[in-house]
């Protein structure tokens, strides 16, 4: 079976003021009733269906409970959302203090125990509209996975982002799977602008699939200090029912870095299997804004709002009334004493507002 691994230790500051550090964004309901974490669990429960029906022959590949990789501090709210849709996880690993995706990934393949298992490793936070499409990637990964190959999935790129990796796109290995020639992370825009144009780059979309022992084998190579921190922190780990916290002091030793940088731009035998599947990261509020449902004249509203002749806005309050007249193409977003207002466009500045908040 497969592994998942719900990666939920982002602390998301650009959907502020919505998300906040002990709300972030992955337990938030932004795209539907259900939380981006629940969202995440449910997409990969039972069985996988590769051809978009359920249970139907696919080699019986299933999925086993996920292990969440988390922050101590949500321990409580992870547990009540994944009990909400009946996704508990077969063990929460709680980090003391995060130190990015590489050892909270490396945390998830010594705790899985068998190092054949294929993990599964997704952010908590991302939108996927098509989940066939996703199960059918997974599937056409797995011949590949087998043999020890690690492999990322590839979005079609339709701008220039400076946030993401790119993946340069070699020949096809397996059916579905093509080489990765090299793996460029958050490169500077004028590379970004040239990989795009290129045409044949990839967005990593930041998930991973691997047999735990190939990652593993991959940070002895890359990252020997992490994987002896983590070894470390997972032999003196203390386990109380699911939870698992791992020793502090030895975790706290590991150099924090992202699997990007960690491994994937440096290791050997890394596929990535093309796939259109809706995906979105919801980076920002003009994120949302795009992928929402909109009425006639092009908001997406949720809370209290009254709008009279408001055009192409995305409105949303978690408590207080929101009314508007005459106005377009605005953001606007209350949550407890906050609110926020910026032109659409410019949601990547809600950054800037949390440094000047923070001196101010
Ligand atoms: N448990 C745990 N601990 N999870 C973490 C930690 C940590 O220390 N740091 C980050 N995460 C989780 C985040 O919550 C998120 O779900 C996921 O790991 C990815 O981390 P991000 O910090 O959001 O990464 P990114 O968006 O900058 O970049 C990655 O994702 C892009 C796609 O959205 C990279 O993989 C890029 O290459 C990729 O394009
Ligand atoms: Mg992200």
């Amino acid at each position: 079976p497969i592994v998942p691994v719900i990666l939920s230790g982002g602390s998301g500051t650009r959907l502020w003021p919505m998300s906040r550090p002990e709300r972030p964004k992955q337990m938030l309901s932004l795209t539907a009733a259900e939380t981006m974490l629940q969202l995440t669990a449910t997409r990969v429960m039972g069985e996988l269906r590769a051809d978009g029906t359920r249970g139907e022959g696919n080699g019986g590949e299933r999925f086993t409970a996920p292990i969440v990789v988390a922050n101590a501090r949500h321990a409580d709210m992870i547990d009540e959302q994944l009990d909400a849709v009946s996704a508990s996880a077969q063990a929460v690993i709680l980090e003391p203090a995060g130190r990015n995706t590489a050892p909270a990934i490396a945390l998830a393949a010594i705790a899985a125990g068998d190092g054949a298992s294929p993990l599964l490793v997704m952010p908590s936070d991302h939108v996927i509209d098509d989940v066939p499409a996703f199960h059918a990637a997974i599937h056409a990964a797995m011949p590949l996975v087998e043999q020890g190959w690690l492999v990322t999935f590839g979005i079609a790129p339709d701008a220039p982002e400076t946030g993401y990796g790119y993946i340069q796109v070699g020949e096809e290995v397996s059916p579905g799977v093509n080489r990765v020639v090299r793996f460029v992370e958050k490169p500077p825009r004028e590379k970004a602008e040239a990989m795009v144009a290129g045409g044949d780059h990839a967005w990593n979309g930041g998930i991973f699939l691997f047999r735990a022992d190939a990652y593993l084998g991959a940070l002895s190579h890359h990252a020997p200090d992490m994987l002896s921190a983590c070894t470390a922190a997972m032999d003196g780990a203390r386990q109380d029912g699911q939870r698992i916290y791992p020793d502090a002091d030895a975790f706290a030793a590991s150099p924090s870095d992202s699997i990007d940088y960690a491994v994937m731009e440096k290791a050997d035998r890394v596929a990535v299997v093309p796939v259109s599947m809706g995906w979105s990261d919801l980076g920002s509020w003009d994120a949302l804004h795009a992928i929402s449902p909109r009425d006639e004249t092009g908001n997406a509203h949720q809370g209290d709002i009254v709008a009279i002749e408001t055009v192409n806005c995305l409105v949303r309050s978690d408590g207080v009334r929101i009314a508007m007249v005459g106005v377009e193409d605005l953001i606007v977003v209350a949550s407890g004493n906050d609110v926020l207002i910026l032109p659409r466009g410019r949601s990547q500045e809600v950054k800037k507002l949390i440094e000047a908040m923070k001196d101010g």
